[in-house]
């Protein structure tokens, strides 16, 4: 394709891909994941993780997308006609996932309101899950929740208007705004947060190393599933950014600002909820393990009531809130491009008609999760995506590539002629050899425990 997008400038891509990775895994999986394998000790799996797996497939998904400027589906069409479908898979996960997402981007967007005056009253739990979800009613699919509807609808008409503008003019300039305004954002929160009295001890029961735990399996499992997730990869995402970067661009750099910079978010905001954390276990008087939690209960139904304790509780609530509502748009935007420029490239249709369709089809799925019945479903959505469907789509993706096609020495002279850092041949074994091998044991893992 000859006017094939462009990112305007580098900063653009790094701004836009770090703004993928940072999202709600970030603030509220990284901090409960890292404390219950191992706290401390955690660090060691986690940045072999990042090393032998994270940057080594973020390498080989930017120079796919570099080196094919396709979408997914047809960049993998392009190294061996019979792989197109791993691509479809990708984008199929990213599909399903935008379908949920959004729902979680719109209680971020109501919380920032409420933390105003701090509408979630005495009982933020009786708040989230009563009044404001109504889940005790189980409800029938038919069951409209209002209070989800609106604003789902609010979130889904500002997604499809960045998307609709472009790479450029849309992802591109709404990551240059938000991606910044995180960072000075979360900053501030977290300097609150260390400041509170009871922040030490919660510090350091997040960092105390349980070294026990490095011997087992299932952490370095926790690890390397915290790296994909965190990373984006294998979610069709980063192919279908990076095919938007101009010929002359560093792509092994760029990786690896890419994964050093989520890394230090995540880092960040370990801290700060554990601060947070810390001054809520000393103000009810029992331990910081009591307290830890992660996920929609941490930002739910925890933080409300730490943040109703907290002096300028509306200032801070709203900052909180903001953060989880930038962090989780600008991985909406990023989830939503891949089935986008699929669709967009597999039509020959205009960028225009592929939001409409494509973004179209996500927005009435996802007003599934806006009903009572729906809404009871999302955990179940949720982890079966996470735990088989991006796992399935990590190892198709580098035996196919490492195995059948046999490209990786391919895609390394491509990257290397671009990139001031070399790759080696530690490079082929990552992908090659441990990624697949930890890929398979976590899928092995997941079934054994399911099953049992
Ligand atoms: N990487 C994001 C995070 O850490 C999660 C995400 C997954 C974003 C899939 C987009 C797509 O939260
Ligand atoms: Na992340």
């Amino acid at each position: 394709m000859e006017n094939r997008s462009q990112w305007g400038t580098r900063l653009g891509f790094l701004l836009a891909a770090v703004g993928s990775a940072i999202g709600l895994g970030n603030i509220w999986r990284f901090p409960a994941t890292a404390f219950e394998n191992g706290g401390g000790a955690f660090f060691i799996p986690y940045l072999f993780a990042l090393l032998t797996a994270g940057i080594p497939l973020l390498i080989m998904e930017y120079t796919i997308g570099h080196k094919y400027r396709s979408s997914s589906p047809r960049s993998f069409s392009k190294i061996s006609k019979g792989m197109e479908w791993i691509g479809w898979w990708q984008v199929l996960i990213s599909f399903v996932i935008s379908t949920y997402y959004p729902i979680i981007i719109a209680w971020a967007m109501m919380y920032a309101y409420f933390s105003l005056g701090t509408k979630w009253g005495d009982d933020p739990t009786a708040f989230f899950t009563g009044d404001f979800l109504n889940l005790a009613d189980p409800g029938t699919f038919g069951s409209i929740v209002p209070n989800v509807m609106i604003p789902l609808l609010v979130v889904w008409v500002l997604v499809l208007f960045i998307l609709g503008r472009g790479v450029k003019k849309g992802i591109e300039i709404a990551n240059r705004i938000f991606i910044p305004t995180l960072f000075i954002v979360f900053l501030i929160i977290v300097i609150r947060a260390v400041t509170l009295p009871g922040a030490m001890e919660g510090l350091d029961a997040f960092f105390k190393p349980d070294w026990n735990k490095i011997a087992d399996g299932s952490v370095w499992v926790a690890a390397y599933g915290q790296i994909f997730f965190s990373l984006s990869i294998a979610f069709a995402i980063m192919i279908t950014y990076s095919s938007y970067l101009p010929k002359k661009s560093d792509i092994t750099n760029n990786a690896f600002i890419t994964g050093f910079a989520n890394s230090s978010f995540e880092l960040l905001a370990g801290i700060g909820v554990f601060a947070v954390l810390g001054f809520m276990a000393v103000q009810s008087g029992t331990g910081v393990a009591e307290v830890v939690e992660g996920g929609v209960g941490l930002a739910f139904m925890v933080f409300p009531e730490i943040i109703s304790q907290m002096p300028a509780a509306s200032f801070f609530g709203f900052l909180f809130f903001a953060s989880l509502f930038l962090a989780g748009l600008s991985s909406m935007v990023s989830i939503s491009e891949t089935y986008i420029a699929g669709v967009q490239e597999k039509f020959s249709i205009s960028r225009g008609k592929a939001v409409l369709f494509g973004g179209g089809l996500s927005l009435i799925a996802s007003l599934f999760y806006a009903t009572q019945g729906g809404l009871n479903l999302l955990d179940t959505v949720d982890y079966f995506i996470n735990n088989y469907g991006v796992a399935l789509a990590g190892l198709f993706e580098v035996v196919a590539i490492a195995w059948f096609a046999r490209s990786l020495q391919d895609l390394q002279s491509h990257a290397d002629a671009v990139s001031d850092i070399k790759l080696g041949i530690w490079w082929r074994i990552c992908l090659g050899i441990i990624t697949p091998i930890v890929l398979g044991y976590m899928m092995l893992q997941n079934l054994k425990t399911d099953l049992t």
